[in-house]
């Protein structure tokens, strides 16, 4: 029997050309696999037709949008991960879902190994692999461009020459990969991290200098989940791309990074996640009257370290369980409503309410009410200050012999 190989595909050149050259290099039937992560363009079934007419034997779509905004971007948004303290995860926590919608391809139409059309020096082979790997330990991993000699002049010239329903002649500067929780830019003009980007870069976002009027947006949640905007319930999907569409007008969640890669470099990078963002610093000040102070500072390192993992490939990982574990557990009372103005490439907060809040009024207030007992704070700061005061009284001793 002919081997089957399933490969990720986009639809562009890349992916659309990997089909014919896995084919053509393995002796192997190709499967594309086309997964709808809220990333707009063109329709599942034009990809999907172009697949076929690239030689494919199959072509499978899955519309996981709501899959990605229920159990990717909610997990996400929990954790308010931001990987070194920039970066909203938009690439790392779409390749797992798609893995996922790779290993059920593969185990329904009899494939053996699983393509993508990853470089050899990026963090999405990783994620892909190691994601594979985990869920389909069988299965074995080809990357067409890093393993199969497939670059893009090749790639280019096959189009051609075998007549392909696909466009070569579009020549655009970027690698661009984008879904519903945002959307990342890179190369070219870029690699210079001195170059300012060009306003052609950004799709999400308009430019923040020349605003709207301010848009005020109440988002509420339930145990860390949004579940309305202005009052009106939503999916968590739908959250996304209203505030995508909102904050966006804003230019809110422009993020201009260089971050270091699982492999090793450096590289610069593009984000724009207008929904992403607003969502995320709503959710953390609702956090911020709902968490109790020790939890709260905990979680933060959790979230860190979420945020690590995820962007190293690590989703399926025990850790990365267990992280979510806590994570969830400290969810139960962030629910409420944020109130917060959207302007100027800025999202901020200006109210917030909740019934399970621990703000309490009469402890904080310095008016008429207070309940706060003042002579008690003498005490404590004495014990509090006792370790270090001893300490530094060692140090004084020691350095006077
Ligand atoms: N640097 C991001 C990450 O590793 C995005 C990767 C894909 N970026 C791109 N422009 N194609 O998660």
């Amino acid at each position: 029997m002919t081997e089957r190989i399933v490969l990720a595909y986009s639809g562009g050149l890349d992916t659309s050309v990997a089909i014919g050259w896995i084919g053509e290099a393995a002796g192997a039937e190709v499967i594309a696999v086309a997964v709808d992560v809220g990333q707009g363009g063109e329709s599942l079934e034009t990809i999907r037709q172009r697949a076929l007419g690239c030689g494919a034997v199959e072509a499978y779509v899955a519309d996981a949008s709501d899959e990605f905004a229920n159990e990717y971007c909610v997990p996400t948004l929990k954790a308010n991960a931001l990987y070194q303290g920039h970066y909203p995860l938009v690439s790392a926590i779409s390749r797992p879902v798609i893995v996922k919608h790779l290993v059920k391809a593969a185990r329904e139409f009899g494939a053996t190994t699983v393509a993508h059309g990853c470089t050899g020096k990026g963090n999405d082979q990783v994620r892909f692999e190691v994601g594979i790997q985990t869920l389909g330990p069988d299965l074995k991993c080809i990357a067409p461009v890093r393993d199969l000699a497939l670059t893009r002049d090749k790639a280019i010239a096959f189009a051609e020459e075998k007549g392909l329903p696909i466009e070569t002649t579009k020549k655009n500067p970027y690698s661009i990969d984008q879904n519903v929780w945002g959307r990342a830019v890179e190369t070219g003009y870029l690699e210079d991290i001195w170059n300012a980007p060009t306003k052609d870069i950004y799709d999400y976002t308009a430019t923040p200098e020349f605003p709207p009027a301010p848009d005020e947006v109440t988002i509420s949640f339930e145990a860390g989940v949004p579940v309305a905007i202005d009052g009106v319930k939503v999916t968590p999907l739908q959250a996304i791309k209203e505030l995508n569409r909102r904050a966006g007008a804003q230019g809110v969640g422009r993020i201009d990074v260089v971050e270091d890669r699982l492999v090793g470099i450096k590289s610069r990078e593009i984000y724009e996640a207008p929904g992403a963002m607003a969502l995320i610093t709503a959710h953390k000040h609702l956090e911020d009257i709902t968490i109790e102070r020790e939890q709260a500072r905990f979680k933060a390192i959790v979230g860190q370290r979420w945020a690590e993992l995820v962007y190293d490939g690590q989703w399926f990982s025990p850790l990365k369980r267990s992280l979510d574990a806590f994570i969830e557990d400290t969810q139960k009372y962030v629910s409420g409503d944020i109130r917060m103005t959207l302007h100027g490439g800025q999202a901020i907060v200006n109210g917030r309410r909740s019934d399970t809040s621990l703000y309490d009024f009469s402890l904080a207030t310095y008016d008429t009410g207070d309940t706060f007992d003042q002579s008690q704070a003498k005490g404590f700061i004495e014990l509090w200050g006792m370790s270090a005061k001893v300490a530094s009284g060692r140090d004084i001793r020691v350095a006077g012999k």
